[in-house]
């Protein structure tokens, strides 16, 4: 731990510093983002060196991010002969940055857009500001691990033929459980009904590498998506990419680029845009190789916990003709997903990515090392030999916290925020209108926005997530059973 950084730092006043070592110090195993996993192998180090030395900014030879013309341009071409994409440019604010600029690029304010309920906050603040008028579309649970299926081609022509005149469909794939549509589909639907189709590719940028995988955006034609490099591949966290397909005219990428300039900083990180050309050379020459030996560590442990009673993995096969990530590892158990991240991270040092109702989901990636799989492994093996599986601490409470509630905006966000609010109690807020952002975090997707109703689903929904000691981000209320709501009395239109 000290050789990470001098030690009179750590007695001075530098308390990020020490919590980051501190976690260091435990010595965990990383089944969470950044797909680096802290570089155990020195693959990109031996790339990128002495970092600090890259950190430059833009004079004379390093060019210019948003009017790329040399080094970056060079870069970014090839990055966009690796995404098979029209154009793929870095995004240095994550995958965020990227979905603000593709929405607000393709979309005309009050253009009616199917949106995929589930979607991430940023699929939300992009619906805000650009003023398009969602139709969303829930993409069902599957019962069994009381998780968000994927949108299947049926609900979208459904959708489609109840809401004529749809501009577009923003859709997720694949979802954090790393579970995928079927994208050729939907995406047929869309290019013969004229709909822009806009993929939120955040969790599936190793899918551009590797075999066995779900289909990309970019070989389906659509006209955009976006790819957290960061979370699958090994780049710098925040280093994501935006991709322009066949689907965009040239006025889309004309206006996506002028967002991307809008929305992201005028002085973009060169030591991340090195990390996403690091990550993009080493997917291209080792990426397919490094996803197979992943995919064999991943077999073998999945092998090994088959017939643990209680217990189950998700897989293709429990998703009815959708996709799935075998990178991904939902694991399923009679007690709490936060239950079980709890015990596995104090007894026995592995940090899962994310947990929610009885599903805990660890994320794997070419970076990953065998010893990270065999901790994962005699860790389950040993908590079942203590019972742990067979004795249910709350009930296998599967689609309880699945199913959102269908949101009805009664006063549109940005006027939402400036109205006077009051907090009070969840029983008490049914019928109000909402004075806050209510997310879960992770996967990051709104229960309830600023200026929705406060509907029954949405009060039981918030008890019971609660309940099951998730994560919540409340922008206002803060405290546990209570919600901010607007003062006034607010009249249904
Ligand atoms: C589905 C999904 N989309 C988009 C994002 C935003 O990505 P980023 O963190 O790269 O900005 C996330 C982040 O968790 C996500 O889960």
């Amino acid at each position: 731990m000290m050789d990470m950084v001098k030690a009179p730092l750590l007695k001075g006043q530098a308390p990020l510093l020490k919590g980051l070592l501190s976690y260091h110090g435990e010595n965990n195993a990383l089944f969470h983002m950044p797909g680096h996993k802290g570089d155990p192998h020195g693959i990109l180090t031996s790339i990128l060196g002495n970092v600090m030395k890259l950190d430059v900014t833009e004079v004379p030879g390093t060019d210019n991010l948003h009017y790329p013309e040399g080094i970056l341009r060079e870069s970014m071409d090839l990055l966009t002969r690796a995404m098979r994409s029209e154009e793929s440019r870095y995004l240095v604010n994550g995958s965020t940055g990227g979905i603000l600029a593709m929405v607000m690029g393709c979309f005309r304010p009050g253009d009616r857009v199917l949106v995929q309920r589930d979607c991430h906050q940023s699929v939300y603040n992009a619906i805000a500001l650009s003023g398009i008028q969602p139709v969303f579309i829930d993409p069902g649970i599957n019962e069994e691990f009381g998780i968000p299926t994927a949108i299947d081609t049926e609900t979208v022509v459904k959708a489609m033929s109840s809401n004529p005149g749809l501009r577009g469909f923003i859709l997720t794939s694949p979802s954090y459980f790393g579970v995928s549509p079927d994208l050729d589909g939907i995406s047929d639907i869309c290019r013969s009904n004229g709909m822009k189709l806009l993929v939120d590719e955040a969790h599936g940028s190793h899918f551009y590498f590797g075999e066995d995988l779900p289909v990309t955006a970019m070989d389906c034609g659509a006209a955009a998506s976006v790819c957290s490099f960061h979370k699958t591949l090994p780049s710098l966290t925040q280093g994501s990419v935006i991709n322009l397909g066949k689907g965009a005219q040239e006025e889309d990428k004309d206006r996506i680029r002028h967002y991307l300039r809008v929305f992201q900083t005028s002085s973009p990180s060169y030591v991340i845009m090195a990390s996403l050309e690091a990550a993009r050379l080493v997917m291209e020459t080792e990426g397919y190789e490094l996803l197979k030996c992943v995919k064999s560590m991943i077999d073998s442990l999945s092998e090994s916990i088959r017939d643990i009673p209680g217990i189950r993995l998700l897989k293709e096969a429990d998703l009815k003709g959708l996709r799935k990530d075998y990178t991904r590892l939902v694991l399923n158990t009679p007690i709490t997903g936060n239950h079980l991240s709890e015990v596995l991270r104090r007894d026995y040092g592995i940090q899962a990515e994310m947990a929610a109702g009885n599903n805990i989901v660890f994320l794997g990636s070419c970076f990953d090392d065998e010893g990270m799989y065999h901790r994962l492994r005699d860790a389950i093996i040993d908590l079942d030999s203590k019972g742990m599986f067979s004795k249910s601490l709350s009930g296998r409470n599967n689609s309880g916290t699945s199913k959102l509630p269908s949101p009805v905006t009664m006063i549109p966000e940005r006027e939402a925020l400036f109205e006077s609010w009051e907090v009070i109690a969840f029983e008490q807020a049914e019928g109000r209108v909402c004075a806050e952002r209510i997310t879960p975090y992770p996967p990051g997707v709104p229960v309830l926005m600023t200026g929705e109703l406060v509907s029954r689903d949405a009060v039981e929904h918030l008890m019971r997530l609660e309940g099951s000691g998730a994560n919540i981000l409340k922008s206002r209320s803060g405290g546990r059973g209570t919600i901010a709501v607007i003062s006034r009395n607010v009249e249904n239109k």
